[in-house]
């Protein structure tokens, strides 16, 4: 079974999917984390992010980049949201991304395109959204959780920056796929969110 977990930044995809994962026994792939490693990585070169051939050098990073705490930064997920409007950058991690998939007994993704680029034909897809204030809200709390401290209006201006740019790209950009079940977080507590996931995968999977 591969279950394809999409959304704008820090709505809760990510726990979702970690959730669905457990339950559902498959392993997860945070997609966020590749291309953040390639932002991390062009900057750590002294490239420059909006060059499509400087970060097409980057997708070579070595994995070991992937446990690098920096990749939380909100400046490396700018960088991350940067280079990941290059095609080029897009078609580079995307064999990695499908063979991820492809794993016997299925997997869960999350990112952007996972449910309308890397594996149109999942099993089960869910558009996982929340209210800016919320999302905002919600990085401010695990930044904190991590040491780190932000300043909630930065936050979201950074947020709302990298919505816009994920979602008007000409590649792959962020959309809910026609076939995926939106779930909006905004009122949710976290096991409430994952119940409500869930529920629905199971229910698009009886009726595939
Ligand atoms: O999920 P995240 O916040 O860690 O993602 C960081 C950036 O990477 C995001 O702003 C856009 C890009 N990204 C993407 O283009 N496609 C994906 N499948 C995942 C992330």
């Amino acid at each position: 079974m591969i279950i394809a977990v999409d959304g704008p930044a820090a709505s809760g995809k990510g726990t979702i999917a970690r959730a669905l994962a457990k339950h559902y026994g498959l392993p997860h792939l945070d997609t966020g984390l590749l291309y953040r490693a390639v932002g991390l990585s062009v900057a750590q070169a002294g490239g420059n992010a909006r060059d499509a051939g400087d970060a097409l050098a980057a997708c070579g990073f070595d994995d070991a980049l992937l446990a690098d705490p920096r990749l939380r930064d909100e400046a490396t997920a700018a960088l991350a949201s940067i280079v990941s409007a290059h095609a080029e950058v897009r078609a580079a991690l995307m064999a990695r991304q499908r063979a991820f998939a492809a794993q016997p007994g299925g997997a869960v993704l999350d990112g952007r395109d996972i449910g309308t680029v890397i594996v149109p034909q999942a099993d089960a897809k869910l558009f996982v959204t929340a209210s800016p204030e919320v999302r905002a809200q919600r990085r401010l709390a695990e930044m904190r959780a991590h040491g780190l401290t932000g300043d909630r209006a930065t936050l979201t201006a950074e947020i709302a920056a990298r919505d816009e740019r994920d979602r008007n790209r000409a590649n792959a950009p962020l959309r809910c796929a026609d076939d995926a079940d939106l779930l909006d977080t905004s009122e949710m507590a976290i096991d409430a969110a994952v119940r409500q996931a869930i529920a629905l995968v199971d229910a698009q999977v009886e009726r595939r």
